[in-house]
Order: C-alpha cells, then structure tokens, then sequence
C-alpha cells in the first residue's frame, strides 16, 4: 500500500468490511471510536457495504436496540455532526452487539456471522481491541480459539506492554493468532495531520531537509505539557505513570519521525524500518538526566496512594547515535496539571559560523532567533523564528517570524482526527502510522535503565511548567516553552 499514489485523487475506499468494536460500552469507543465512525460513513470514507458489531463481556451485554442507542448518545456528545438525517438512519442500521466472555462466544461469532451474511460476498474483519491492557491476550486468544481471527485484522490499543518482558509476552500472545501484517498498534499522536506534515515538510521540499542535520541542528525539543490533571483516572494512572503513558509511547513515536531518514518510498515498510532505525540508535536512558515530578495535591487524589511515587511529569534527555544526530541532544517533556497544553517540536538552529552582528553570548547560546517550531495541536502551525534588520539608522536586529497556519492557509474540512485517520488506514491495510513489534520492542529495552533505577519525584505546583530542576536537562538551551513573546529588540 503507497500513500503516494492517491496524492492528487479521490481517497481510497476500503473493501467491504464487518468491523467489531470490543470495548463497545467503555470510554474510548464512546468518546472517539463510535462518532468517529460516523464520521467516516458520513465523509464516505467507509465501504460501499459494512457492519459495525459492538461486542463487550456478558455481564455487560446489550442488545442491538440499546447499542444503536448508546451510539447515537455517543455521537450526539462527541460527534462533529448530529446523529440524524439519513446518514444517521443508514449507519444505525449497520450496527448491532454480541457478546464474548472467553467460555461463552456464540452471541460474538452468531453476530459477525449475521453481518457477513447481510453484506454477502466475503468481506473483511477487522477487530478493534478497546480494551484494557490486562484483556488483550485474552480478547486474541478468543479469536484465534473461535476461527473469527482467520484472514482477520487487528487493531490494539496502547498501552502495549509495561516494560520489555511484558511487550514481548504480548506480542508472543498476538502473533501467535495474527501475523505482523495484519496487526495495527494504535498511537494516535501518529493519526494527527501534522505527523504527515513532518514528512511532507522534510522530504517535499529543498528549503528545511538540508537543513535537518547535526551540521545545522544544535537541539530538538518535544514538549507536550498537558493542563488536565489525572481527572480521575487514578487506577489507571498510579500503576502507569507519565513516562509510560506520554513518553514510550506518543512522544517517542514523534521522535521517529523528526529523526528518521528520508524513507525509500513513502510506504509502510520503508517508513516504519527508518522508525525502528532510529530507535535502534536511541542510546539506553541515563536516570542523570531525567526528571520526574508529581504535582501537590496528586497524593490526595481519590483512588492514590498518599505516599504514591508515580510520575505525572517527565523531562528527559534522549541521545542518538547515529551519523545524522550525535552529539545533539533531543529534550523531551510531558506532564499534567501544567500551566498549558500544547504539542510542539521544535529544532533550534546553530548559529552561523562567523559571528558578524554582535549578539549578547547568551541569547547566542539559547538560540531561540533561530528556530523551526512545528506545533501540531490539530491541524496545528509552522514558524520559524529569525533574527531580521530593524528599520532605521543602525544595524539592529530583532526577532521576526514566519507563520504557516493550516486554517488560514487550507480549508481543514476534510481533516481527519487522528483516531478516524488510523481506523481508515487500518481498512486500507496501510500500516505506516502503525507501530511495529520490533520498535516497540526497542523503546522498552532504551527505557530500562529509567525504569530500573527512577530518581525520587520532585513535586511542583498544579499550573507551573514542573519542577525548577528541568532547566538543568535542556542546558545550555532553554525550554521553548513558555513562548516568549515578540518582538525582542536587541
Ligand atoms: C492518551 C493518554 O493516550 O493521550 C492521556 O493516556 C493523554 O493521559 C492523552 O491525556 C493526550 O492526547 P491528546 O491527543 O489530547 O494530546
């Protein structure tokens, strides 16, 4: 599959397809997984003829009437358009539920048998595992056990393992059921617009890929600060932790991309053999040189230890040695409970060789005139930030900026959100913003020595960018954020 090939026409369309949903009552299929379907059918986005099976554990079990009514409710909360009309009333009448507990699987496998029938011919399964990690195993092995897995695909959700043993149990589990091609691992930061927008900012233009190298790149930062705290998710969170929940997974995905190399084709294998390459490069984790935080107040949440020591922030420094990065230092930071929530990579340029202009050593060393800071909230912005000629007698210079805006500059209409993008590609069998068992595999195995030996947490306030002592992992650079303003005369 080449993404491409379709550059310039109609979108591709999947083939039929019978798509069950397990988790169907949970948070994430209300929340993104059912209005996001709906999205795709109204888009036509989805097969010419589907069946959508939501399925969960008996003691949960609901008919097909409750189903279709939990989704329009769904929809009608989280949905971009009204669950109403004809698209409504057609997709509706796509859905149904069966239910599956590992010893009972009739109401499951009668369900899927019942949709293959009304679409007729032999469309495509595929089974999305919204689950909670402890299930999964279990959900594959169900599969594999009632023959529905047979030619079937897969789509699992994060968090895939806790550390490298328990990822590659996992992946034992699943492969013994489905092979690689046919499971998807779903990091949604890869569905977001702007992920794209890295590869078609690197490799479609002459202007930034030269510049992409340790020669011009002096550090890289990945900073997704959050201002939502736990909101009271304490039973996932304390067993979890930020680094595992943002770091292992979104942020290092993000890393894949800013440093890979140029792909031999804009195709899932070459795209993701450059991903796990760079991961390959990732040197071991150093505990020096990471910062864990807890923000006051956390240890009195309901469902918290009191003397809980999970993370809720994470700053660390990560290393690649490979010909392209040594020596240049990605910073990466991620917490909740801070002062915003923002998404932003940002490669801060040398400067130039010879120092023609005087520049005040410092602000010469932070480097932030001279920077490329790509923000990805959806669909998100592109600047870069230079030092100009101020207007007037003397030669001063002064910050200046250019600005990309995807809403100024595109019509954002047809824009995917990130789950809808991956569960499209999933359809079309297109892994490339998928995550590879080798990859995954990998962060896990750089993430050990963190793992094994984590500094104490140092608290900060709720609304701070977290604790004081992260200035020493970005030094002799600065955080990016907060942004500081323009302009700054010098
Ligand atoms: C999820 C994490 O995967 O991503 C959450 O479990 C986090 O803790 C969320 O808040 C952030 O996603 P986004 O797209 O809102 O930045």
């Amino acid at each position: 599959m080449d993404r491409a090939s379709g550059a310039s026409q109609a979108p591709s369309r999947p083939e039929d397809h019978v798509v069950v949903l397990f988790g169907a009552t949970g948070d994430l299929a209300r929340r993104k997984l059912l209005p996001g379907l709906f999205h795709l059918a109204k888009a036509g986005l989805l097969p010419r003829r589907y069946r959508i099976v939501g399925s969960a554990p008996a003691a949960e079990a609901l008919s097909d009437e409750q189903f279709r009514a939990h989704a329009r409710e769904a929809v009608a909360e989280f949905g971009r358009s009204r669950p109403e009309g004809p698209a409504w009333q057609e997709f509706e009448a796509a859905l149904s539920f069966g239910s599956a507990d590992t010893d009972a699987t009739g109401p499951l496998v009668e369900a899927v048998r019942e949709a293959e029938r009304a679409i007729g011919g032999a469309p495509r399964r595929l089974f999305h595992l919204a689950v909670p990690p402890v299930a999964f195993a279990s959900v594959v092995a169900l599969l594999g056990a009632t023959g529905l897995a047979q030619g079937a695909r897969v789509i699992v959700e994060k968090p895939f393992g806790t550390d490298l043993a328990s990822a590659r149990a996992l992946n034992a589990a699943v492969h013994a059921v489905f092979d690689e091609s046919r499971v998807f691992r779903i990091d949604h930061f890869l569905g977001k617009e702007a992920v794209d927008n890295i590869l078609a900012l690197r490799f479609a233009n002459g202007l930034f890929e030269p510049l992409w190298n340790r020669e011009h790149i002096s550090h890289v930062q990945i900073d997704v600060p959050e201002k939502i705290d736990i909101q009271g998710r304490a039973r996932f969170f304390e067993g979890t932790g930020t680094f595992r929940d943002m770091v292992v997974t979104h942020l290092f995905q993000l890393l894949g991309f800013v440093a890979m190399e140029p792909p031999v084709a804009l195709e899932a294998q070459s795209l993701r053999d450059e991903q796990v390459k760079v991961f390959r490069s990732m040197r071991p984790l150093d505990p020096a040189q990471a910062v864990r935080g807890q923000y006051t107040g956390y240890r009195g949440e309901p469902g918290v230890d009191p003397a809980s020591d999970t993370e809720t922030f994470v700053a660390l420094r990560v290393d690649i040695d490979n010909w392209r990065w040594a020596g240049v230092p990605f910073h990466l930071r991620s917490g909740k409970a801070l002062a915003e929530g923002r998404h932003v990579v940002t490669l801060g340029l040398r400067e130039p060789v010879l120092a023609m202009f005087p520049l005040d050593a410092r602000e010469a060393a932070d480097g932030r005139a001279n920077e490329l800071v790509i923000d990805f909230d959806d669909p998100g912005s592109i600047t870069a930030r230079f030092l100009a000629k101020e207007p007037g007698p003397t030669m001063q210079l002064a910050e200046a900026e250019l600005t990309f805006n995807y809403h100024t500059s595109f019509t954002t209409e047809n824009a995917l959100e990130a789950y809808e993008h991956l569960i499209l590609l999933a359809m079309l069998g297109d892994q490339s913003l998928f995550t590879r068992s080798d990859g995954i595999e990998r962060l896990w195995e750089v993430s050990a020595p963190l793992l094994d030996a984590p500094p104490p947490v140092v608290p900060y306030a709720p609304g701070s960018w977290g604790p004081e002592t992260i200035d020493s992992v970005a030094a002799p650079y600065r955080w990016h954020l907060p942004d500081r303003g323009l302009p700054c005369a010098r």
